[in-house]
């Protein structure tokens, strides 16, 4: 189907706008519309790409979402080498850097560019013809990985350069990092999914910028930074000075770091130094010292390269937030599946800035690696906003010969038995639900904000109830009353007569969120949502066996035996009964004569935020018409039902040729007025969302 002038304009113009909002948001941080309003620019380009897929271009803004995997990466060979920088640690060493330099310029001050050393990965790209062509790891210097794919998802990273003096081939070099915000929220999000935490933002960088799913990449928020031009031709960079290069590439919509400065003499460098030093804690990015260059390109010529590094440049290294402490001791801390970490008890030490008083020694493997004991003196380090860790042991400080750590053999909780997990480095507790750690997190967990949502159920409360034996199973709770609950500390008549309401209102709820409640191991939300929508009834997703839970998307073996392994334990069971007897409801949809339902059989997937319907919202109206919502998109899809910010499912219903509707068309589907969906009409202003 040949696309129509005025959608072909319409493309190029939210292609356009779509772009100008990634550069204000990415390169200069300061965003002109709300993200509400990016959205809307970027659901009504994406649909309009799946409705013609003969407008889709290499460029567009909607290839930042990532592509299905891919085997391997490409080697790419550099057309000049990425080389290195070599390191300074002190003012002398800087000092004979810039001695050696002015002695080969024969000049007696010299202009320097100061940068941020950035600590994330170098990566070099190629435009041709102001197109993005190809990214490349810089691997060990001569040859690297294509990794084009991932690095499109970079918001910071343009796709196409627009203007007259845009070279026919240009290479920039920068460095892709995690900012420090995007990294702790990534780490919220492994916690919660009970996955592992990065070390440090440099490494979930890494991770992210091998994986073979972009799309992985892509949900990751990566940024960039040019720092260098390698290989060019034609257009009009400038010659001169390497400042005027990056204002060059600033001006192309490359994001440069403001933080770098034209500074004269070794006073002037060590006066950088001294600044960025002060500020680095409270700088968005990660960086592991500062980068002199000199300034003037003839002159960067004439110093030309020892070795793999070049001698116009150094790096001047901030020393490594470390500091030195003792072990007091060594505690185990037990969580909500039972899991038993050692702790490591220091005495209070002032890392960076930061009081640090214990640090994670992840499992019993980890601290005989380490071989950390009590009384150690031991290093610890702390990045940026990273979890605190043990670096090494001081052997030469060690007194005596104290005991080597290993987990204690009974539960510090509760007594009962400790496993350690087959082929694992887990140790758990067996103890389930009679242990006082375990029961703490799982009624935590229980009455947190996506399970049963009961308000004013938080960790003071819950501790006591434990402590005070008031509370064994999440079934206790509907019997507390009002009385008991004021009687604890620091909850006064009124609190708890809220309290009491809010665990009578959170008897009403949804099976999603029942499922999702109990604390099954590997079934979060998600899962516990697609659970729900296949089984319809409690009854029914409790009897079924191995080969009708892995039926339900996204469920594989492992999901499907943690919920066996569940429900074969009879005390879950009771508890399960228990909760059923204190009122604990939903509408089930099991009985109903789903038959007759106009969308009996038809399965829909739901992907970004519509304008005005929620997710559940939308889930409510088509199942309450027999419809079934799925997950994923597969052969078997029949509708998908697209929002602003959607993905890739967006993209695989195109290619599967699945029918696209946006929230009126799902609206109109489901009110029997279904012409909408035989000839999409063209609306060329978004959905307005009062
Ligand atoms: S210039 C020929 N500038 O440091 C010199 N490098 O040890 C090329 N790096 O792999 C490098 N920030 O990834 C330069 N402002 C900066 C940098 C920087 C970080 C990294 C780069 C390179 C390593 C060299």
């Amino acid at each position: 189907m040949p696309v129509p002038q005025e959608i072909a304009d319409r493309i190029a113009r939210l292609r356009q706008l779509i772009e100008h909002d990634n550069y204000l948001y990415y390169s200069l941080d300061a965003p002109e519309v709300p993200d509400a309003e990016y959205d809307r620019r970027f659901a009504e380009l994406q649909s309009l790409e799946a409705r013609y897929p003969e407008a889709i271009a290499e460029d567009s803004p909607t290839h930042r979402v990532g592509a299905p995997p891919v085997s391997g990466f490409a080697e790419v060979t550099h057309a000049v080498p990425m080389l290195s920088l070599n390191n300074a640690f002190d003012d002398a060493t800087v000092g004979a850097f810039d001695r050696r330099v002015r002695e080969a310029l024969n000049a007696g001050q010299v202009r320097y560019s100061a940068e941020p050393k950035f600590d994330g990965l170098a990566v070099s790209l190629t435009y041709r013809d102001g197109l993005f062509e190809r990214g490349a790891t810089r691997g060990d210097g001569a040859t690297g990985e294509d990794v084009t794919a991932n690095l499109r998802t970079i918001g910071a990273i343009p796709l196409r350069l627009r203007g007259a003096g845009v070279p026919t081939l240009l290479e920039v070099r920068g460095e892709v990092l995690l900012l420090k915000r995007n990294f702790a929220r990534l780490n919220e999000e492994q916690l919660a999914r009970g996955e592992k935490l990065f070390a440090n933002p440099r490494n979930a960088a890494a991770g992210a910028l091998r994986q073979l799913d972009s799309r992985i990449t892509a949900a990751r928020r990566l940024a960039f930074f040019a720092y260098a031009v390698g290989v060019v031709e034609g257009g009009d960079l400038p010659r001169d000075t390497h400042s005027a290069q990056m204002n060059w590439l600033a001006q192309l919509r490359f994001p440069v770091s403001t933080e770098r400065r034209v500074v004269d003499g070794l006073e002037g460098l060590l006066g950088y130094y001294r600044d960025i030093g002060r500020r680095r804690d409270a700088l968005d990015f990660a960086i592991d010292g500062v980068v002199y260059k000199v300034d003037a390109l003839p002159a960067q010529e004439v110093l030309g390269f020892v070795a793999r590094a070049p001698r116009f440049a150094v790096a001047h290294k901030y020393p490594p937030e470390e500091e030195l402490t003792e072990v007091v001791g060594i505690d185990i801390q037990v969580g909500r599946t039972g899991a038993l970490t050692p702790v490591a008890r220091l005495r209070p030490v002032n890392v960076g800035g930061v009081t640090v008083t214990n640090a994670t020694l992840h499992n019993e493997d980890e601290v005989r690696r380490k071989d950390v004991r009590v009384g150690d003196t031991v290093v610890v380090r702390r990045a940026g906003d990273v979890i605190p860790e043990v670096v090494s042991v001081v052997l030469a400080r060690r007194v005596g010969e104290p005991p080597v750590f290993s987990m204690p053999a009974t539960c510090p909780e509760c007594s009962s038995a400790v496993a350690r997990e087959e082929g694992g480095v887990i140790h758990r507790c067996t103890g389930g639900l009679v242990c006082p750690a375990q029961r703490r997190e799982a009624l935590l967990h229980f009455a947190s904000r996506r399970a049963l949502d009961i308000e004013g159920l938080g960790d003071k409360v819950v501790e006591q109830l434990v402590g005070r034996d008031l509370v064994h199973t999440p079934a206790d709770i509907f019997s507390l009353g009002a009385e008991t609950l004021a009687g604890l500390d620091r909850m006064a008549d009124k609190s708890a007569a809220n309290l009491v309401a809010s665990i009578e209102a959170s008897k009403a709820t949804t099976l999603a969120r029942f499922i999702f409640s109990l604390g099954i191991r590997n079934v979060g939300e998600a899962t516990a949502r697609d659970l729900a929508a296949h089984f319809g009834s409690l009854d029914r997703f409790m009897s079924v066996g191995l080969d009708q839970l892995q039926a339900v998307p996204d469920v594989g073996p492992i999901v499907a035996l943690s919920i066996l392994g569940f429900f074969a334990e009879p005390h879950n069971v009771a508890v399960v009964r228990a909760l059923r007897d204190a009122g604990v409801n939903w509408a089930e949809h099991e009985g109903r004569k789903i038959e007759v339902l106009p969308q009996t059989g038809r399965t829909f997937v739901l992907t970004g935020t519509l304008p005005t319907l929620t997710r559940d919202q939308a889930r409510a109206h088509i199942e309450a018409l027999g419809g079934k919502v799925a997950s994923s998109v597969s052969s078997k899809t029949d509708y998908v039902v697209a929002g602003a910010d959607a993905g890739s499912k967006l993209e695989k219903a195109a290619q599967l040729g699945i029918a696209i509707l946006d929230e009126s068309g799902l609206l109109d589907l489901l009110q029997g007025n279904s012409e909408t969906l035989a000839e999409p009409d063209f609306n060329p202003s978004p959905t307005p969302n009062p």
